[in-house]
C-alpha cells in the first residue's frame, strides 16, 4: 500500500468541534513511568494511544510490570520504586519516542541488572549524551557508540545525589534526572533553564517530596529521594500540540470556526497561544478548569485574514519546542518579517527541524534568512500555489508530515505527501479528523 496522501484541494468555510482530539503523549507516558514505580493499582482514562506510548507500555512489560489496556482505560500494577523484575540484558525498544529513551534511564538507573535500550532509525540519530552525563554523576554504567542508541545501561542501588545544570532548557533531561533523583537517598538538586514541567506538577500531585524556586530565566528543583507513594487514577487530556495543527487550519482556511474540547493548557506549553495572539488571531479559552495540578480548556479559534509578523521572544522557545514547523508556517501567511532566535533545539528532534522549515518555506516560494540558529522569515499574506509539490520526508517525522497537510489544505496546488504513518506516533487519528472536518485527502 502507498504510504503517502494526495491533496489537490483547499478546506473553507467549516465550523467544527474536536470533542476528544487525543490524549497528551507527554503526559501518557509520564503517567506510565510513574504507574510503573507507585505501590498498587493505577488507571488512566484517555491514555493516548500511539506507537510511542504503546512501546512504552509494551518495554514497561518487559521489565516485569504487569499492564492491562482495555477498550476505555489502561491499569498498570506498580510494584514500588526499583520493583521491576527482568533477565540481565533485557532488550526494550524505544521505537521513535524520545521521552520515553530519555525518561526509563533515569527510571533505570537504580535498577542492578543491565538493560538495553533500542529505537528506530531516527532516534538512533539523536543524542543521549544529555542524559548519560548527569546519570555518570549519579553512579550508573552506560555503554554507548558516541551516545547514541542502542544504550546499555547497568544502575546500581547505591547512586548517589546530584547538583547539576541543565542548561539545553530539555523537559526529558530534567526529568530522567527526578525520576533518578526519586529513587536515590538525599537531595539532588537541578538547576535548569525553563521546559515543560509535567514530572514536577506530577510529583506534587503525588505528595513527593520535591521543591521549586523560580526566577525570570532559571528554575532550582529540589528533590529527595526515595518516598513511595501509591497507584493513582488519571484521565489525561487532550494534547495541545496535535489540537495546534487544527488550530493552524483554521487560521489560515477562510471563514472558518474550530471548538477543540479538553486541552491540556499547562503554561509550559502554550507558546503557540501566546504567539498567535501576538499576531492578531482570535483565540478564547473556555471552561478552564485545573485537573490533578495541570490547566486544562477549551480552545477558540477563527480564521484570521490578518495576521501579523511576530518578533519571537526567546523565553517562548521551550514553550512551543513541538510547534515551531506549524508557527513557521502560519508566519509564512503573516505581513511582514518574523524574527526567531536560539532555535539549536530545533536541529535535535525527530528530524532536523530547522532545516526542513527552511527548505520547505524556500520551495513554497518564501523569502527566509538564516544565520546559525536565527530565522527571517518574509511573509507573504497573497500567498497562493499553483505548482505541484511533493514532500518526501526522510526521517519519517510525524510533524513535518502533519504541517506539510496543513499547508496543502490551505494554501493550494497539488500535494503528495509521503510517510503517512509517521503520524502513528503521536497522533494516528489525525487523517480521520482532518476528514471529518471535510478535508479532501486521498
Ligand atoms: C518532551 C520534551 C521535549 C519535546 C518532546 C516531548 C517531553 O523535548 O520536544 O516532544 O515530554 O518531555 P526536549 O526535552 O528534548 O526539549
Amino acid at each position: 500500500m502507498l504510504n503517502s496522501v494526495s491533496i489537490s484541494n483547499k478546506i473553507n468555510k467549516f465550523n467544527y468541534t474536536i470533542n476528544n482530539i487525543s490524549g497528551d503523549k507527554s503526559l501518557s507516558i509520564r503517567w506510565a513511568l510513574m504507574a510503573s514505580q507507585a505501590v498498587g493499582i493505577s488507571k488512566c482514562f484517555n491514555i493516548l494511544n500511539s506507537e510511542d506510548v504503546n512501546n512504552t507500555i509494551a518495554s514497561l512489560k518487559k521489565l516485569g510490570i504487569k499492564i492491562k489496556k482495555k477498550k476505555n482505560y489502561c491499569e498498570i500494577f506498580g510494584k514500588g520504586l526499583n520493583g521491576f523484575s527482568y533477565k540481565n540484558n533485557t532488550i526494550i525498544n524505544a521505537g521513535n519516542s524520545g521521552t520515553f529513551a530519555r525518561l526509563i534511564m533515569g527510571v533505570l538507573a537504580s535498577s542492578k541488572n543491565a538493560v538495553i535500550i533500542k529505537g528506530d532509525k531516527s532516534l538512533s540519530s539523536r543524542d543521549f549524551g544529555r542524559v548519560i552525563k548527569p546519570l555518570n554523576l549519579f553512579g550508573v554504567k552506560i555503554n554507548s557508540k558516541k551516545n547514541k542508541l542502542p544504550i546499555k545501561i547497568r544502575g546500581n542501588n547505591f547512586l548517589r545525589p546530584i547538583n547539576y545544570f541543565e542548561e539545553k532548557g530539555s523537559a526529558q533531561v530534567k526529568s530522567c534526572i527526578l525520576l533518578s533523583a526519586l529513587n536515590t537517598f538525599g537531595e539532588t538538586t537541578i538547576k535548569c533553564k525553563k521546559s515543560r514541567d509535567h514530572t514536577e506538577k506530577l510529583f506534587k500531585y503525588l505528595n513527593l517530596p520535591v521543591k521549586i524556586n523560580k526566577n525570570k530565566n532559571f528554575e532550582i528543583i529540589k528533590i529527595k529521594g526515595k518516598k513511595q507513594y501509591k497507584g493513582f487514577d488519571y484521565k489525561i487530556p487532550g494534547d495541545i500540540s496535535s489540537a495546534s495543527f487544527f488550530i493552524a487550519l483554521t487560521l489560515l482556511a477562510n471563514k472558518s470556526k474550530i471548538l477543540l474540547k479538553n486541552i491540556n493548557i499547562n503554561k509550559s506549553r502554550t507558546g503557540i497561544l501566546d504567539i498567535l495572539k501576538k499576531m492578531n488571531a482570535k483565540i478564547k479559552l473556555k471552561n478552564k478548569k485545573i485537573y490533578k495540578g495541570e490547566p486544562v480548556a477549551d480552545i477558540s479559534i477563527s480564521s484570521a485574514s490578518k495576521l501579523k509578523a511576530i518578533n519571537c521572544p526567546t523565553s517562548y522557545n521551550s514553550r512551543c519546542i513541538d510547534e515551531f514547523l506549524i508557527i513557521f508556517l502560519i508566519c509564512a501567511k503573516a505581513k511582514g518579517v518574523s524574527y526567531f532566535k536560539n532555535l539549536k533545539e530545533l536541529r535535535n528532534k525527530e528530524s532536523n527541524r530547522l532545516k526542513i522549515s527552511i527548505n520547505f518555506l524556500k520551495m513554497i516560494g518564501i523569502k527566509v534568512v538564516s544565520k546559525s540558529n536565527n530565522l527571517k522569515i518574509y511573509g507573504n499574506p497573497d500567498l497562493k500555489l499553483k505548482k505541484s509539490y511533493i514532500i518526501k520526508n526522510f526521517k519519517k517525522d510525524h510533524r513535518v508530515f502533519m504541517m506539510s497537510c496543513v499547508a496543502a489544505l490551505t494554501l493550494g496546488g497539488k500535494w503528495k505527501i509521503f510517510d503517512k504513518d509517521s503520524i502513528n506516533s503521536s497522533f494516528p487519528k489525525f487523517l480521520k479528523v482532518l476528514k471529518n472536518i471535510g478535508a479532501q485527502i486521498n
